[in-house]
């Protein structure tokens, strides 16, 4: 009965001093394992007579159960330790600063987009969107466009190939056509800017086949060009993040409003340095109007309650303009080098009242 004790003293002891879950394993299999030394005093109860083997086994499955019982617990505790050491180790700070040197950069085109839908959203416009391929009637005839303009021509527009019905699809020359879309399937007022890609054939230091524009459409009862001149310097000011920049309207043409005009924005280019909303030189950033009376008839409202005005703008000359960028064709290069010059912080959003650009 001694031995046992001693071997009892002796394992729990083992036990208590296992430090790790690996040592505490060979304890236990040192003690109950095939060949431990509890399951080896068990298998000599074979040669005991009956009341011995009786007091001898209760006392050895005494012990292998407290030993067993001390083994559970002693892992347990350890496991605990080993999680709260890897937590402590593992620990992140989540107020910490992001990483300036994150991999990947945001395109400036998609800087861009952020900017312009932080500057309109805020001022209550929202997005509206419309395919890439259009048909002739939303990207010309609904836009007031004439039989055999210019920009039906083969050599601005891409078309696809002639369908059964005869009639052509093209790729969009403009986003004005999400104009009519909108028109058509939504109530006025309405308050709407629409991004996205256009293409026109052609190519060279200020052209790309595929390029972006912005369009803006307001609808209203009472809308007049004194609105569309405050929302145009409202959003200039704050996308070249400047108190204040000069414009001035010149009367143009457009099919699809009238009157038409295109906008120029103050500037300097003293020493080859391009400023914005300094200086006494002008730089042309957009086309814009009052919706034509033709445009608004071919969207079923009635130009004698209805009035309103358009804006549409090439993202990447503003982008260009604003950053500094002097050729068109190196947007879509997909340059690393470029990339990561002219590129974003990914999760720096810009936002009127934090700042654009950081
Ligand atoms: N769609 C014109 C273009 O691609 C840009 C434009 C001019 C849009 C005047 C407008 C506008 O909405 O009013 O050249």
């Amino acid at each position: 009965m001694d031995k046992l004790e001693d071997l009892r003293a002796e394992l729990l002891s083992a036990v208590e001093s296992a430090s790790d879950t690996d040592t505490l394993d060979k304890v236990r299999v040192a003690a109950l394992g095939k060949k431990g030394q509890i399951t080896d005093l068990m298998k000599g109860l074979g040669g005991m007579d009956a009341d011995a083997r009786r007091a001898a086994g209760a006392a050895l499955n005494a012990l292998k159960d407290a030993v067993a019982e001390a083994i559970d617990t002693r892992k347990q505790a350890l496991e605990a330790d080993a999680l709260n050491a890897r937590l402590a180790h593992e620990r992140i700070d989540v107020t910490l600063p992001v990483r300036p040197e994150t991999a990947g950069t945001l395109h400036p085109i998609s800087q861009t987009i952020d900017e312009v839908v932080a500057i309109f959203g805020q001022m209550g416009f929202t997005l509206a969107e419309g395919p890439d391929v259009e048909d002739d009637f939303h990207n010309f005839t609904a836009l007031n466009f004439p039989p055999g303009h210019p920009a039906r021509d083969m050599h601005d527009t891409f078309f696809l190939n002639e369908r059964e019905d005869g009639t052509r699809h093209l790729l969009r020359t403009h986003t004005s056509p999400v104009q009519i879309r909108t028109m058509k399937t939504t109530e006025p007022p309405i308050r709407v800017i629409c991004l996205g890609r256009t293409y026109r054939c052609d190519s060279d230091m200020t052209h790309t086949p595929m390029f972006h524009q912005i369009e803006g459409l307001v609808i209203d009862k009472a809308t007049h060009m004194g609105h569309l001149k405050g929302v145009l310097k409202e959003f200039v000011e704050a996308y070249f993040e400047v108190d204040s920049v000069p414009m001035r309207f010149r009367p143009s043409f457009f099919p699809f409003t009238e009157p038409s005009a295109e906008v120029d924005i103050g500037c300097s280019r003293k020493g080859g340095e391009l400023k914005i909303g300094e200086g006494d030189d002008w730089l042309e950033i957009l086309g814009c109007g009052m919706v034509h009376p033709n445009v608004l008839k071919s969207c079923g409202y009635d130009p004698q309650v209805y009035q309103g005005f358009a804006f549409g703008m090439g993202l990447e000359r503003i982008a260009m303009l604003k950053y500094g960028i002097p050729d068109l064709r190196t947007f879509f290069e997909s340059d690393l080098r470029w990339l990561r010059h002219y590129g974003f912080a990914s999760l720096d959003v810009p936002t009127v009242t934090g700042g654009l650009t950081r």
